[in-house]
């Protein structure tokens, strides 16, 4: 991968180091960040954005906000991390990968509740390392498990960026790509653009385009002709949250392309961590839509582009239907075909080691 999006600088008390993604593709720059409220910003600002990325940002800001924490008060220490991870949850909202980091950190703190506030520092940093490296690993398992499908001549689109920058490294539906590529296969990849932020433009292109792979960028509106003209034969895209029944939250623009895919029989992917599944949630109706400023509408990147007063309706994500969805490529192979059933069969065989959001080690749902 061309760039760490996220490393920890130093041991304790150290620094957070985060490739500012909002910068890219002209400038690459590293922020040091040194306390909770800088990792807050940088979060809700898309500094680091994609779900993974963002739970192992939540997880070193929780570390951030508790490592200058002198004294051994034990019962103070343990307000002051419900205070800051009270308060890293309300970054954003939509990708479950955050919270489910924070309650990852929070539940280590719990077990060690007991020691030296030093020690329980040490633990903190040491649970964040170990989603960071963790992810690292799945990341690398979806790409082997997903690569099959990413053939000879393949001609995938994919939305927004699941690449390296949105993960520890290797990406989530870039996976694949990346993977294909070092198998030697020959594909092109058409990347939509991915309106109001760019992502696709400024990430997903950059990434392919630095690891050698064929990479074309198109206009989201142009992706139905590009499936009909141009012969997309896949569709593979990330996640930020999926709910029991397979209904899955990414980027907006993902439900039409997931549409259009249909219209076009074109089979569409989803590629995540069981990180990213939601058991607590029945549906996609449930999942949390994060509603952002009508200034990056109107005024994209500082260039007006629209009247001052217009009214702006600007969702971050969008809900794709299961009935929509081919597969979803996760470390622990492809769950084919989701539906609340083969998604409740697919944690019963696959239980996660640290758990998935209110799901049980036993693959049933917590209420
Ligand atoms: O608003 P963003 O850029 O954080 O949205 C990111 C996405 O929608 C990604 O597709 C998703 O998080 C998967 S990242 C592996």
């Amino acid at each position: 991968m061309p760039v760490a999006t996220i490393d920890w600088k130093g041991d304790l008390p150290g620094r957070a180091v985060l490739v500012d993604q909002t910068l890219l593709p002209t400038q690459l720059e590293y922020l040091e960040l040194g306390t909770a409220e800088r990792m807050w910003e940088a979060i809700r600002a898309l500094r680091v954005r994609g779900a993974p990325a963002i739970g192992i940002a939540a997880a070193y800001g929780l570390v951030l906000g508790v490592q200058s924490y002198k004294g051994d008060d034990r019962a103070a220490f343990a307000a002051e991390v419900a205070r800051v991870d009270q308060y890293l949850r309300t970054s954003r909202p939509t990708a479950v990968n955050l919270f489910w980091a924070l309650d990852r950190m929070v539940a280590r703190h719990k077990a060690v509740a007991s020691e030296p506030v030093e020690a329980q520092q040490r633990a903190l940093l040491e649970e964040a390392r170990a989603i960071h490296a963790e992810d690292k690993a799945i990341c690398r398992a979806i790409g082997r498990h997903g690569a099959r499908l990413v053939k000879e001549g393949t001609v995938a689109l994919t939305h927004c960026n699941a690449g390296g920058l949105a993960t520890a490294d290797y990406g989530t539906a870039l996976a694949l790509f990346f993977k294909a590529h070092e198998e030697g296969r020959k594909f092109s990849v058409f990347a939509d653009e991915t309106r109001p932020l760019l992502q696709g433009a400024r990430l997903t292109a950059w990434e392919l385009e630095q690891a050698g792979i064929d990479v074309t960028l198109l206009c989201d509106s142009m992706a139905a002709v590009a499936m009909r003209d141009r012969k997309v034969s896949l569709v593979v895209v990330g996640a930020d949250r999926i709910a029991a029944n397979g209904d899955t939250a990414n980027k907006i623009g993902t439900y039409g392309v997931a549409t259009l895919a249909k219209a076009h029989d074109v089979p569409f992917y989803v590629a995540a961590p069981v990180s990213t599944f939601d058991l607590s949630i029945r549906d996609g109706k449930a999942i949390p839509i994060e509603e952002r400023d009508p200034a990056e509408v109107r005024a994209g990147f500082g260039k007006v582009t629209a009247p001052e007063q217009v009214k702006v309706w600007n969702p971050a994500f969008d809900v794709t239907p299961h009935q929509l969805i081919a597969g979803i490529v996760t470390e622990h192979g492809i769950l084919e075909r989701p539906d609340a059933k083969r998604v409740a069969d697919f944690f019963a065989t696959h239980a996660p080691r640290h758990g998935t959001r209110g799901g049980t080690r036993d693959g049933r749902r917590s209420q």
